[in-house]
């Protein structure tokens, strides 16, 4: 037995070697962590639970049969975060560059099974240069059973992945299938293909960082959800978003402390929103007065800023936050603002997180650049979006709800369940200049003093259209509130909505304006 057990004990160091010392010296020099190390950091102290470290490629070409690292560079299994169990892989750059083939694919798919199985969050952290070239189309293989399998627990389990290296092909597609994507500046990259062959195709000199880097991903494409300052941090913030998010689509999500009482009416509130309609403020002085202790934990923080999405505490339970910003391009929907909040709502219908609305919205944002970009058909994914969520949504209009965007961001004709105004707001077609332009051309084209004319016509929109009376005396709102009021008014409503039922017409899936 002892002799064996000595065999095991070998064969188990060897397999934590990776791609050797030199290569791991390498890894550390460029400021990253090792697979092992990330999960020790990710996981609560001393729950990884390995399998298959034993696993070997059973390739022979190029060489191949005279390396055959045990784990075939990946480490999987699963553990805890602050106890909620998680299934995790963490790819070795050391060993072939962290690349995937036929051993090292089943290796993940293994634990993405188990974790549907078992209703748990997966968590992948991606270092890999994609697909073995060595292997072939057994590796492409590999990553089309990685994709099915990242789309069949699409709207299950909450997918996870941290981008920790230059990732590249299948190491970019199967992020992109998961619900968040964390970068790391300097560090990590994604492209479909990196700048050598960029350079080939299309004859561009490109930078590993403008190409796909993480200012790249977080602020213009949109590709990522959260960019962190180093791996530890970024491995922390994972830990962060499990507090808000449930385990799988049937449970609860976590609760917060709830130490922030329920019953707290926050007086600075009243001096938010500025007397001129025109003048903007920062949506964030709302937020952080509204929910619990002031957190809000912001996805896409740097992308289409005019939007502002994120999880938080209300009461101690959890919802998703989904507010226009007026500090940014007036808080106007563009395409970029509408595909952000849409996704975000999705995540949250599907993992029944409530959703509350905080709109201040001048409409949809019109011009050559957003036609020809389809702004048509993006705005629509946020209407969609809205439309289809079944979770308790409700809304606080602060201020503008102009046009279109009132009917789209969770108005009560979309089953909106409660929806609040401030005595601030403005619910209409237009706002008043823009109305009055169109309605008395002629008027104040005839009139001897054309300003007066407009000022006269335009204090007389305010007193009718532009406020919140005429939503309520239609019951569009349920009741305009004391902004003062707002938190217990939130809390309140989503208790009374705890447990609502509402379906949607069976169907095979809807055809959402992709
Ligand atoms: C086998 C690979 C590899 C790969 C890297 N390596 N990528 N081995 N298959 N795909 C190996 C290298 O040979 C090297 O081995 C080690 O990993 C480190 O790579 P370097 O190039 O030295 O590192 P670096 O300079 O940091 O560059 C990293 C990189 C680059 C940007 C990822 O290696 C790269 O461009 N790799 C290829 C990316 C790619 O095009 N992949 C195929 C995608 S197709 P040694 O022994 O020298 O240390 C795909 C299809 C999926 O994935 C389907 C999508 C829908």
């Amino acid at each position: 037995m002892r002799e064996k057990l000595d065999l095991l004990n070998r064969r188990r160091a060897e397999s934590e070697l990776g791609g050797g010392a030199e290569k791991l010296k390498q890894q550390h020099a460029k400021g990253k962590l090792s697979a092992r190390e990330r999960l020790d950091v990710l996981l609560d102290e001393g729950s990884f639970v390995e399998l298959d470290r034993f696993v070997t490629h059973r390739s022979t070409d190029f060489g191949l049969d005279q390396n055959r690292p045990f784990g075939d560079g990946v480490v999987t299994g699963y553990g805890r975060i602050e106890g909620k169990l998680v299934f995790v892989f963490s790819q070795d750059f050391t060993v072939f560059g962290g690349s995937l083939a036929e051993a090292h694919a089943s290796k993940i798919c293994k634990v993405m099974d188990l974790a549907v199985q078992n209703g748990a969050p997966m968590i992948g952290l991606n270092d890999s240069g994609g697909a073995r070239i060595q292997e072939g189309v057994v590796s492409l293989g590999g990553y089309a059973d990685i994709f099915l399998r990242n789309t069949l627990a699409s709207g299950v389990v909450p997918q996870i992945s941290a981008i920790l290296g230059p990732c590249a092909g299948g190491a970019v597609y199967s992020p992109a299938i998961t619900d968040f994507v964390y970068m790391v500046q300097d560090t990590s990259y994604m492209f479909v293909t990196g700048p050598n062959v960029v350079k080939t195709v299309t004859h561009e000199d490109v930078t590993m960082e403008r190409l796909g880097g993480a200012s790249t991903h977080g602020e213009v494409s949109g590709v990522s959800h959260f960019t962190m300052r180093s791996e530890l941090e970024c491995l922390d913030g994972i830990r962060q978003l499990l507090r808000f998010i449930p385990s799988n689509n049937i449970d609860e999500a976590p609760r917060g402390r709830a130490t922030d009482p329920a019953s707290r009416r926050e007086e600075s509130l009243l001096d938010v929103v500025p007397d001129h309609a025109n003048k903007p403020y920062d949506m964030h002085e709302v937020l952080s007065r509204v929910v619990d202790d002031g957190a809000l934990l912001e996805v896409q923080r740097e992308f289409a800023q005019n939007m502002i999405c994120g999880f938080a505490h209300l009461g101690g339970r959890s919802v998703g936050i989904v507010a226009n910003q007026p500090a940014v391009l007036a808080g106007v929907l563009d395409i970029n603002a509408s595909v952000k909040a849409a996704r975000f709502i999705r995540f949250c219908d599907a993992f029944n997180i409530p959703v509350v609305t905080f709109e201040d919205v001048p409409g949809f944002l019109p011009g050559v650049a957003q036609e020809h970009g389809g702004i048509i058909k993006h705005g629509a994914k946020l209407l969609y979006a809205y439309c289809e969520a079944t979770v308790p949504k409700i809304t606080v209009i602060t201020r503008k709800a102009y046009g279109g965007a009132y009917d789209v961001m969770s108005s009560k004709h979309i089953r909106g369940d409660i929806n609040l105004a401030w005595p601030t707001a403005e619910i209409a077609v237009m706002g008043p200049k823009g109305a009055v332009e169109i309605l008395f051309r002629k008027e104040i084209a005839e009139a001897a003093e054309p300003q007066a004319a407009i000022d006269a016509r335009v204090a007389e929109y305010v007193e009718k259209f532009a406020n919140p009376y005429v939503a309520a005396g239609r019951g569009y709102v349920d009741d305009i509130i004391d902004p003062r009021d707002t938190r217990p008014r939130l809390i309140d409503a989503l208790e009374m909505l705890k447990g609502k039922r509402t379906k949607n017409p069976a169907k095979k899936h809807g055809c959402i304006p992709l």
